[in-house]
């Protein structure tokens, strides 16, 4: 029950965006009372929670969705809210309010269960996913698959220009209106920005952009949202107000350009930007920020500004989108700006996040993210990249309209997978004694 009780108030608190404090208030609670039902099992002060409080909790979510539901009812299904020039395709947060990504962070949910395999759904049986790849990707290209895999659909994959006709000089016009003829939906990644729009404008079926050059890569931000959100909820807090560190290349890191934008229409975050000179974030998107009316501070001191972070969001840098003189500048940089547990555990506290879109670069003095915090349970690194599968079957199901079909069409999955998907997945609960 302990652990069940803390899943259902955490959600409860998430969905309601209250922090803990607001929380015990709303539901007529001791803060300290909620404290006590928030503890791990087997923790001294752990305590039941009434059931009272639980049939309480329940109707207020009840009357919750009852509100939201008629409010998407009147702004309409959420395929429509996000188009992209009239389409259903996603090349950009820039298509997203607060309220269509809360939406379908709540299609994300109900992804969940299918996500860690407890049951299976077949809602897009007959589906096919083309996953267009002209860049390296590991993780967007085959949780993308898995996603489209985990909803009954299959894939068709093709990896890099060498092996596709784009190397004869086919235009992305014609490789897209051909691919559409294959597929029912399409995943672009290509290096140059501006590029999978392109794809997207030739075709009528969903294109999601995994990842344009230095321009955006959406799915990565939304994945990214939904983990502070859900750790956030862990520590009884709300994104609104947030301290977010972003470290490294902010110049080419297109996780972050993304990132940036959908915390931007949150309230009162501030963002410390963490760059080398050279490598700073864009001017147009740290003008949006404080235009947003956040606080912006920008600095190439990592002491400095890990202070007081409640999130730390680190980057690999980008060197294949480096100019030549680029090339020369940076080389041998990076020891400033590595992550790692003497330095998080000197400047953060026990509840700070730390997160990076991955992939991080673990050679030997490569000094990306270090693999010093691997036992941290402040490293949300694995909980994000396994965000990613119900996030991408989220916004597969919303492009192809059959999200309302998802929880009816479940069942329960036909094997066991093990209890912790990694053999050093530490629980991050961080809360205060
Ligand atoms: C990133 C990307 O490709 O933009 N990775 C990812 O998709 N998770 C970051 C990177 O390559 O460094």
């Amino acid at each position: 029950m302990n652990a069940d009780q803390q899943t259902f108030l955490r959600d409860a608190m998430r969905r309601l965006n209250l922090t803990r404090e607001a929380f015990s208030q709303r539901i007529g609670v001791t803060r300290r009372a909620l404290d006590t039902w928030l503890l791990p099992e087997g923790s001294s002060e752990a305590r039941g929670m009434p059931e009272i409080v639980q049939r309480f909790v329940s109707e207020i979510l009840q009357a919750a969705s009852a509100t939201e539901e008629t409010q998407s009812v009147q702004a309409g299904a959420l395929r429509d809210r996000i188009l992209f020039e009239g389409r259903p395709q996603l090349l950009s947060v820039d298509q997203f309010s607060r309220e269509s990504v809360e939406a379908l962070f709540r299609v994300a949910d109900i992804m969940q269960p299918i996500a860690r395999r407890q049951k299976v759904s077949r809602v897009l049986e007959g589906a096919v996913l083309g996953n267009l790849f002209f860049e390296a990707s590991t993780r967007t290209r085959v949780s993308f698959g898995a996603a489209f895999c985990r909803l009954g659909g299959s894939v068709c994959d093709t990896t890099g220009f060498t092996f596709s006709s784009m190397a004869k000089g086919e235009s992305i016009y014609d490789t897209s209106r051909v691919m559409s003829g294959y597929v029912d939906a399409l995943v672009v990644r290509h290096p140059e920005q501006g590029s999978v729009a392109e794809f997207a404008r030739a075709t009528n079926i969903p294109v999601i952009n995994g990842g344009d050059g230095a321009g955006e890569h959406p799915s990565q931000a939304l994945l990214d949202l939904y983990t502070i959100q859900r750790e956030f909820s862990r520590l009884g807090r709300i994104v609104d107000g947030a301290h977010v560190a972003f470290v490294g290349d902010l110049k080419y890191g297109r996780t972050v350009h993304s990132l940036v934008k959908l915390l931007s229409l949150y309230r009162g975050l501030k963002f410390t930007l963490i760059a080398p000179a050279g490598l700073e974030l864009p001017a147009h998107l740290a003008d949006r920020i404080s235009r947003n009316g956040h606080v912006v501070v920008q600095t190439a001191s990592l002491a400095e500004g890990l202070s007081g972070a409640d999130v730390v969001y680190a980057t690999r840098i980008q060197k294949e989108r480096f100019e030549p003189k680029e090339q020369e500048q940076f080389e041998g940089y990076t020891p400033d700006f590595q992550v790692h547990q003497a330095l998080i555990d000197a400047h953060c506290s026990p509840r700070t996040l730390v997160m990076h879109p991955l992939p991080r670069d673990s050679r030997p003095g490569a000094n990306d993210l270090s693999t010093d915090l691997n036992h941290d349970p402040r490293l949300a690194i694995f909980r994000q990249t396994d965000n990613g599968i119900p996030v991408r079957m989220a916004l597969f199901a919303v492009l192809l309209g059959v999200e309302d079909q998802v929880p009816r069409s479940m069942r329960d999955a036909g094997w066991r997978p093990p209890a912790a998907i990694g053999p050093d997945d530490a629980a991050f609960d961080a809360l205060e004694a």
